[in-house]
């Protein structure tokens, strides 16, 4: 490959050419990034069915084999024993049938009883009409004894789910399925009209599958839903839960992808077994004003229950952010590090006043058009933070930081932000000011942020993860050792660093 590497991840899943992933991992909270070397505009290159097997977790992934923009969509596969060193394998499912001719898009796995490992995946039957005639179908290990899975077949009674005529092209993605009252369950995204949907689907044998007559949720004037996640959450313990749990203090969580902000928003709420519907709670809104998991470049994330350690693990494909010409001749060495702070304040008096203009912005840009805004100049109790990837004379510095601001009504505001706008010299890149707000009570006058800097990616989480930024950045300078990172405060309350560790991480020993 004539590619560079100058910004290839190091701890974050990349495949060594066309398609650049990576991952991230954080537990409850678990992150798992995986991102891809594609651009914003074109179509993306989804995590799929991830899953932990025989000792080995997989890592499924939309992938081109022929090149760094979408298309010619196959199953790319990869096993770990850590998730950190990878075992690139031969792609596990690719178009060869009549039910899967024009692409093989994302998918799901499930595990049945005997530790049987199923996928389900949307097949493309036609080009037309566009973005293709989409199916649901499922595949099997050729041989269970195989810890690595390597061989899928994709038995001749697929289609297992055919669309209606009003959605044929807006139909895909199924879930991990559940288990109850006899049934196993899955959901599919689509849309009708402008309307959001999770089409409820029951099977007694996973393979004859009957379309509930309602919805398992759906929402107007969201657009269409992809990559949905549906899963239990427990409300006693930190443990995650197996995805058929429905009892001892559970409460679920549905995930969608808009394809229109392209943005992940979540709600939490109660699923009803016998009715098979889901209520969001009042206190999570649903759609583009609802909870993200991160507010930068992070997409069609998928959830898995890791039964070895008791976790669900969360991954997501941190999208690009160069222009497609970027994307063909962006080399793929620089910092890698992990870099945890807490900041302390003594007093609150210095925020500056929350605007009441801004609450006219839209709710879902507001914090993004405040950092936009704000960024780094000087305040009051803020912004203070990092300064990561910064070259020698700040030409380029991708800032993470807090603001403060306080409300007419006396209530305070933390403003979190990952701002890509100083973070290259180069033109070309889409370099966002991501920003979100943070739910913390500031009565101990502390904040924390731990970064995650590896060459391309700066991802942070702010307050042990209540808010979660990743940015994908291309400096032209602050690479290899002229990358730098410091510690700032712009603003007038004097801040202390109550305390800073910061790892420098190796390099994966097995890579892709
Ligand atoms: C999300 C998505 C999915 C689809 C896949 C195709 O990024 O559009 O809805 O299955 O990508 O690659």
């Amino acid at each position: 490959t004539n590619v560079k590497q100058v910004y290839r991840t190091g701890y974050h899943f990349q495949p060594k050419q066309n398609w650049i992933n990576e991952l991230i991992y954080m537990e409850l909270m678990i992150f798992f990034v995986f991102c891809m070397m594609l651009l914003k505009q074109i179509k993306s290159v989804d995590p799929n069915a991830p899953m932990y097997y025989k000792g080995y977790y997989h890592l499924f992934y939309q992938y081109n084999p022929k090149g760094a923009v979408w298309g010619n969509i196959v199953w790319a596969h990869s096993v770990s024993k850590d998730m950190i060193n990878w075992i690139p394998l031969e792609p596990a499912i690719v178009p060869s049938k009549p039910f899967d001719k024009y692409g093989c898009w994302s998918g799901s796995a499930t595990i049945l009883p005997g530790n049987k490992p199923v996928i389900l995946y949307t097949g493309i039957v036609a080009k037309k009409p566009e973005p293709g005639y989409q199916v649901q179908n499922y595949a099997i290990p050729a041989n269970y004894s195989d810890p690595f899975l390597q061989e899928w077949i994709k038995p001749d009674d697929n289609p297992i789910v055919k669309p209606t005529s009003e959605n044929v092209s807006s139909f895909r993605d199924p879930t991990t399925a559940w288990f109850n009252n006899g049934h196993w369950k899955m959901i599919v995204g689509s849309k009708h009209n402008q309307r959001g949907i999770a089409y409820l689907y029951r099977s007694r044998d996973f393979i004859k599958w009957t379309k509930a007559k309602h919805t398992l949720h759906d929402k107007p004037n969201t657009g269409m839903w992809e990559c949905p996640d549906f899963y239990p959450v427990s409300t006693r313990g930190i443990n995650g839960v197996e995805t058929s749990v429905l009892e001892g203090g559970i409460k679920h969580v549905l995930k969608v992808s808009l394809d229109i902000t392209r943005f992940e928003y979540y709600t939490i709420g109660t699923y009803n077994s016998i009715k098979d519907k889901y209520y969001p709670d009042s206190t999570s809104v649903d759609g583009w004003d609802g909870l993200r998991y991160d507010y930068g470049n992070f997409y069609a994330s998928k959830t898995f229950f890791d039964p070895a350690q008791n976790r669900r693990i969360l991954w997501g494909w941190a999208n690009e952010s160069s222009t497609k010409f970027e994307d063909i001749t962006k080399g793929w060495a620089g910092i890698q590090a992990d870099v945890d702070v807490t900041f302390t304040f003594s007093s609150l008096d210095e925020a500056e006043t929350f605007d009441p203009e801004w609450s006219k912005l839209p709710k879902e840009n507001l914090a993004m058009e405040i950092c936009a805004l704000k960024g780094t100049k000087q305040g009051g109790l803020g912004p203070f933070g990092l300064l990561t990837l910064a070259s020698e004379k700040l030409e380029e510095y991708t800032p993470v930081f807090f603001s403060i601001f306080k409300t007419i009504d006396s209530k305070y505001k933390v403003l979190m932000c990952s701002d890509a706008s100083t973070s290259s010299l180069n033109k070309n890149e889409y370099k966002p000011s991501f920003a979100g707000f943070v739910d913390v009570d500031l009565i101990k006058k502390k904040l924390s942020v731990r970064s995650l800097i590896d060459h391309s990616v700066v991802e942070s989480f702010g307050q042990g993860g209540k808010t979660v930024i990743t940015s994908r950045i291309y400096p032209t300078l602050a690479v290899g050792d002229n990358a730098h990172l410091y510690l700032f405060n712009n603003g007038t309350e004097t801040v202390t660093v109550e305390t800073l560790d910061a790892w420098s991480m190796k390099k994966p020993l097995l890579m892709n």
